[in-house]
């Protein structure tokens, strides 16, 4: 029986092997491996044993240490740590499959690289890295709804992320930690301030439609599963807290199930042709990612809609929290996460992994 590594950081496995609540329910995990016939083993970087050959990690189900030979596939689950890259190469050059690769992770990278699919195009807001010269261009970020965003090209959970709104008569409205409406040198000053604490990028703001009141977005759940091809085991709401433009749950922004919130947010329109507007732009990106990167395998995507109901790709997170679902209620989807790695680890042991790896469905 061929076995399936679970790659985690040490942080993470430590929570989960103490059964503390976090975002890997790795126990999800075990129905599919019966179903595909496949061992499951659960590691962290210090697990392997390059000398030996070897990978030291814990068993599913029952957390028992086990000392198994390398795995032949191994689900990436870890931040691009130092020690999980060289892990991951180490792994690589062995011969076994893993997904997810290393990939670029700044914004304006995953900007760019989308940026040359024609298909996603349509669905990707104007964007680019903060440099000298970056009010010359400010128009084209605001040509849609006068407000564009800065953010930390390295940042996540909403943290350090601004935006800015015309406020007419030459004043813009700053909102991040603070809230001040400020004329054209206050609105170079601020994002001077922004650049100093590292790379960002500006992107065109979109006007997120509303649901209770408050702007909300989309989680899309984008994953490889049977067969190699790209599929959306599910999606989430995420409405911000009020008198918040950030919908991230770290920031007080609360799950809801999207249909419902489709449903409420544009009456009278069919949801379901909404439903799949998403799921289709999401797939598109999925392919374009893949283009460049063949072993993506697990994405989580934020959408937002504008008024009209049309999705924006706001960002791509290479390693998603997959708490939204579970926070909805919604375990069948969230099964389907898991079910999703285990299925592509098995696509990818049975072709050797050349067949399907452009999966266009
Ligand atoms: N261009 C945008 N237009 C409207 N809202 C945005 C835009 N970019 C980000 N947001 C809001 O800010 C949140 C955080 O931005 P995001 O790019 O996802 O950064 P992070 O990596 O911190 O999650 C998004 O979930 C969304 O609610
Ligand atoms: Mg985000």
């Amino acid at each position: 029986m061929a076995t399936l590594g679970v790659f985690l950081d040490s942080g993470v496995l430590f929570r989960v092997l103490r059964r503390r609540r976090v975002f890997e329910a790795v126990h999800l995990y075990e129905p599919a491996a019966r179903e595909f016939g496949l061992n499951l083993v659960l590691f962290r970087p210090r697990g392997l044993s390059r000398r030996r050959r070897r990978v030291r990690g814990y068993s599913v189900p029952g957390f028992r240490p086990v000392s198994v030979p390398i795995p032949e596939v191994v689900h990436n689950r870890t931040l691009q740590s130092a020690s999980s890259r060289s892990g991951v190469r180490w792994l690589q050059a062995r011969g076994v499959h893993v997904f997810n690769p290393i990939v670029p992770a700044s914004k304006h990278a995953k900007h760019l690289l989308l940026n040359r699919s024609a298909e996603v195009r349509p669905y990707l807001p104007s964007a680019f890295r903060l440099a000298p010269g970056w009010p010359a261009r400010l128009e084209t970020l605001q040509r849609r709804s006068g407000q564009f965003f800065v953010k930390p090209s390295f940042g996540s959970r909403g943290q350090g992320v601004i935006r800015i709104a015309s406020a007419g008569g030459g004043r813009y409205r700053v909102d991040g930690v603070r809230h001040r409406v400020v004329g054209r040198r206050g609105l170079r000053r601020c994002v001077r301030q922004a650049a100093r604490r590292g790379p960002h990028i500006l992107q065109e703001g979109i006007e997120l439609a509303r649901y209770q009141g408050q702007p909300f977005d989309i989680r899309v759940h984008l994953q490889r599963g049977e067969g190699g091809h790209w599929n959306v085991p599910g999606m989430a709401a995420r409405r911000a807290h009020s008198g918040r433009f950030v919908t991230n749950l770290t920031r007080g922004g609360s799950a809801h199930r999207v249909r419902e919130v489709l449903a409420a947010a544009f009456p009278g329109t069919d949801r379901e042709r909404i439903y799949e507007h998403i799921e289709q732009a999401s797939l598109a990106v999925g392919r374009a990612m893949a283009s460049s990167y063949p072993r993506v395998a697990d994405l989580g995507l934020d959408v937002g809609l504008d008024r009209d109901a049309h999705p924006w790709i706001l960002e791509v997170n290479l390693r998603m929290l997959r708490l939204s679902l579970r926070d909805t209620g919604e375990h069948e989807a969230w099964a389907r996460v898991y079910r999703n790695p285990v299925a592509y680890a098995h696509h990818l042991l049975t072709t050797g992994g050349h067949m399907g790896e452009a999966g266009t469905t």
